[in-house]
């Protein structure tokens, strides 16, 4: 057998490139039924009435759900929880609410049809205004996460230079470019069937079991391929509920996807966040205080917080740390994880406030930032399992040709155009969890693995499939790697960077286990220990052998801080008549541990890049506060960078394993590829023009 590795290959490319990949929506069951949801006009108050008697005459309608005929579930008896009890209750909580959905035999009808349902409603006084609540929210205390102290509070405000300033995001949305959705299929005896588009089959599995008190091992839940995610596929949504209901209320599968404009209400998205950072240090540029207090929006129906203060009480060698994490309940749909969530936002703040201190220094932001690097976690006093960032400073440096940067803002001028540099560093968890994986090893010279993760767009049967053939001396074309099945053996959802990581052990566990199955089968045999696995199963007439494992979770924080560093270096072009920033050379530089997939791992860096870009000059959900709507909920007008935007981008990886995270010594990276960035571009903009934008997205108004 020709051995055979190639790590450029994307076992799953050929199939999204030619159309063959498939997505849930495109599952054509018998009898398909199709959604379509009625939402809410208003923001907050109370559903007085539902007219479905048009809608339900009209062409092809099978029926009409909503709170009135509550085709619930058992689980729905208790108020309150999360997600949102869908068609349980008269309230509304947001706008663009789902009040109502329509079935009907085709989409079309289902859409018309959804037109004529008629609501009257008792409105309420609402309250969409983050900026305007944040006082509020700090007055009523509403902890996001409990007060952090270290050492002195507020240690800043003595220090001998100081800065003190606030950072403002707006709302992002994850818009990838697959809508959300889900098909079901309730069928006899209570056996369920979904098509999904989650990030985890074995958490939509458990969810719709909750939901609808019944066996998880009577829903089988289906998501091979996933048309992009960022997070906000991490929760069964209560619209996918809704479907559920649908069908089991139909007896017949049904299908919803939703509308664009509806990816911006449903499905979550990054909240806004209002950010202020005191930073003190002494003349010679040595870090005495950091105090970040933090702002981010939730819903008043559900809380949601993330980690947006957490770097900043470890990323930095001060003997005085303070954070404290406040949320701002608004009347708006719940946000979710976004990718980097917490850290993205939170990086932002720190590391434009970084580059501020620096430039009050007067000291090359590098050079700063290398001199208060800590050796080991300033926190919790334990060692890093591994961290190279000063290694990743010098070769990204060295890379964008740092050295062409002058200290002094707005000093390199090309025509129309002023030039800058900027850096900024990113940082996320890299602990791992526990995963079960299956290896079925076959006489036939191939490798199928199992597992119930799922592949968001990462290339995770790449990764994996490079683990195995590595140990076991397999081509990676005869290595299949099964997932996007509940049926499976267990894993967590894809996210958090952790899927390579935490399943790619157990795939490690598997390939080692067999192995020394083969081994011993050779030996037992009077075969040579180095004997072809293929020669070892036909001389004992084993058609195949199979072994599942369970990885085990290392803890975050207790020996070792374990975590995946970034540092991203941009240059930036800044028209001086129109105020346009072009973002015009990336280095990104992921200290991840050992890289398992170059060209994924590439890609990983190149999609986070592209998503720094956005939140960088473009990205804003922009909200009505006097309705309570978004106003640029579609591509028109909310934009996302486009290749004009996004110049080559140079990776460039350590490379160096870290096998205290896990016995393949790599560390997650999807994170990082993203966390940082748009403080890089921020400083890159400081650096060219003079002009220290602190709010994002940063727009030709704001820089002009
Ligand atoms: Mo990620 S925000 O964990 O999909």
């Amino acid at each position: 057998m020709e051995f055979f590795v190639d790590e450029n290959d994307r076992v799953d490319g050929v199939d999204k490139v030619t159309g063959k990949a498939k997505y849930f929506a495109e599952y054509q069951l018998p009898g398909l039924t199709y959604g379509v949801l009625v939402t809410s006009t208003i923001t907050k108050g109370k559903i007085t009435t539902i007219d479905t008697k048009l809608a339900k005459s009209a062409p092809g309608v099978l029926d009409v759900l909503s709170h009135l005929n509550k085709p619930v579930a058992a689980g729905y008896e208790q108020a309150g929880g999360s997600p949102m009890k869908i068609f349980y209750t008269d309230q509304v909580f947001f706008n663009g609410q789902p009040i109502a959905l329509v079935v009907a035999d085709t989409f079309e009808r289902a859409t018309y049809a959804a037109t004529l349902v008629k609501v009257n409603y008792e409105k309420e006084a609402f309250n969409t205004d983050f900026e305007n609540s944040i006082k509020d929210a700090k007055a009523k205390k509403l902890q996001g996460q409990p007060p952090y102290i270290r050492g002195v509070a507020d240690a800043y405000k003595t220090a001998e230079v100081k800065i003190e300033q606030i950072y403002t995001m707006p709302v992002e949305t994850h818009n990838p470019m697959e809508l959300h959705g889900i098909i079901a299929d309730w069928c006899a005896n209570d056996q369920v069937t979904v098509y999904a588009k989650t990030q985890g089959v074995k958490a939509a599995q458990a969810a719709i079991a909750n939901v609808f008190k019944i066996p998880q091992e009577n829903i089988q839940v289906n998501s091979e391929f996933v048309g992009g995610g960022f997070g906000m596929a991490l929760k069964t949504w209560p619209i996918e509920i809704a479907t559920v209901m649908a069908s089991k209320h139909l007896k017949k599968p049904v299908k919803l996807v939703v509308t664009r404009d509806q990816m911006f209400t449903m499905v979550g998205n990054r909240p806004a966040a209002y950010q202020k950072v005191g930073l003190g240090a002494t003349k010679d540029g040595k870090i005495t205080g950091i105090t970040h207090t933090a702002f981010g929006q939730t819903a008043t129906y559900e809380n949601f917080t993330e980690g947006v203060v957490n770097m900043t009480k470890f990323m930095y060698d001060s003997e005085n740390v303070n954070t404290n994490y406040y949320v701002v309940p608004l009347d708006m749909s719940v946000p979710i994880w976004m990718r980097g969530p917490g850290e993205a936002t939170g990086a932002f703040a720190l590391e434009s406030a970084i580059d501020e201190m620096a430039h009050a220094l007067d000291m090359d932001p590098l050079d700063f930032r290398m001199k208060n690097d800590p050796e080991i976690d300033p926190a919790k006093k334990i060692p890093f399992s591994s961290k190279n960032i000063k290694e990743a400073y010098k070769l990204g440096s060295a890379k964008i040709g740092w050295s062409n940067r002058k200290n002094k803002p707005g000093s390199i001028v090309d025509g129309a155009w002023q030039i800058g540099y900027g850096v900024s560093i990113g940082v996320f968890n890299a602990s791992r969890g526990r995963a079960s994986v299956k290896g079925i090893l076959k006489a036939d010279g191939t490798l199928v693995l199992q597992s119930a993760t799922s592949d968001i767009g990462p290339g995770t049967g790449t990764g994996m499939g490079l683990i195995a053939s590595r140990l076991l001396n397999i081509p990676t074309n005869k290595i299949t790697f099964e997932l996007g099945d509940s049926s499976l053996p267990p894993a967590p959802s894809q996210g958090g960077s952790a899927t390579l990581s935490t399943v790619g052990t157990a795939v490690n566990d598997v390939c080692v286990s067999l192995k020394s199955t083969i081994a011993e089968l050779a030996a037992n045999s009077n075969m040579d220990a180095t004997s072809n696995f293929v020669d070892v199963l036909k001389k004992n007439n084993l058609p195949m052998i199979e072994v599942t494992k369970q990885s085990q979770s290392n803890q975050q924080g207790k020996d070792y801080s374990m975590y995946s560093f970034s540092i991203h270096f941009v240059q930036v072009k800044v028209h001086q008549l129109t105020g346009v920033v072009k973002v015009s050379k990336i280095v990104s530089v992921g200290d991840s541990g050992k890289i398992v997939s170059p060209k994924t791992a590439r890609s990983q860096m190149i999609g986070g890049a592209v998503g720094g870009i956005g939140m960088a000059l473009t990205e804003e959900a922009l909200l009505d506060n006097r309705y309570g709507r978004y106003v640029n909920n579609n591509f028109a007008d909310y934009h996302v960078p486009v290749h004009a935007d996004v110049p080559e981008i140079d990776v460039i990886f350590i490379d160096k394993p870290d096998f205290i995270v896990n016995p393949m010594g790599a560390k997650g990276m999807g994170e990082i590829a993203l966390i940082g960035f748009a403080g890089a571009v921020a400083n890159a903009v400081f650096n060219a023009t003079g002009k220290r934008i602190r709010s994002l997205p940063i727009t030709p108004d704001k820089v002009l």
